[in-house]
């Protein structure tokens, strides 16, 4: 699929990005993703668009582009599902899911799924690092909404829900939207949506809900923590 052009809306929000920090320079993260957004990758015209707005040069914006795997010189399909293959997800299946999904959509590690007749949308996979997100692993983000405890199955249903066209929600509410959709929000132009589902659940909150219990509370700032003392130490 050919790339389209950076339109003059998409340079003027560029723009806008450069414009809300005191180092407009400190905008480039943002501006990349929204490069993302417009043209599905990073192009070279991306890159010199941003390196002209934040008048630093394209190797600059190349260095930073090519450091962080969310930003994507080839293009990714409308789902982009990453699978955690870190130690804890993998053990508890990550793993399994990762090798499942590569048989099923015949691609390898970060590769675009052929979309096959009847499929209105695309998928590409990629395993990824640590979403932070442990507690519910084994954990599959899918444009980085998160999909937790998931299983071989449940991971190919799911990438067959999307690449059908229907509905798919993240297990803790949102409905997934596309990858272009994902990359505008994180370019910082929200969508609305900030509140579909919780912002964490009850695994996450579970730390929380026994300090609660037992009363602790986090020591004023510059106080020496508390150390319960053990019974041998009496
Ligand atoms: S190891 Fe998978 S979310 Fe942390």
């Amino acid at each position: 699929m050919s790339t389209p052009p950076l339109e003059d809306k998409t340079i003027a929000e560029l723009r806008e990005i450069a414009a809300r920090y005191p180092e407009p320079r400190s905008g480039l993260l943002p501006m990349l993703h929204l490069v993302q957004s417009a043209q599905g990758r990073i192009t070279p015209e991306g890159i010199e668009a941003c390196a002209a707005i934040l008048e630093i040069s394209a190797a600059e914006v190349n260095g930073v582009a090519t450091f962080y795997t969310m930003y994507k010189r080839h293009g990714v399909g409308d789902f982009h599902v990453g699978v955690c293959t870190n130690t804890l997800c993998a053990v508890m299946g990550g793993d399994a899911i990762f090798e499942r999904l590569k048989d099923h959509l015949e691609i390898g590690n970060d590769e675009v799924a052929v979309q096959r007749q009847g499929d209105s949308r695309t998928v590409s996979l990629e395993h990824i690092e640590c979403n932070a997100a442990c507690d519910y692993a084994p954990v599959v983000m899918v444009n980085w909404e998160f999909m937790d405890n998931q299983t071989p199955d449940s991971a190919v249903q799911m990438v067959e829900a999307l690449r059908a066209g229907h509905e798919v929600r993240s297990t803790r509410g949102p409905r997934l939207c596309t990858w272009r959709e994902a990359e505008r929000v994180l370019a910082g132009f929200p969508d609305g949506r900030v509140d579909e589902g919780p912002s964490a659940g009850p695994a996450s909150l579970a730390g929380l809900e026994i300090a609660r219990q037992r009363g602790w509370t986090a020591p004023e700032p510059g106080a020496t923590p508390a150390v319960e003392a053990k019974e041998s130490d009496a």
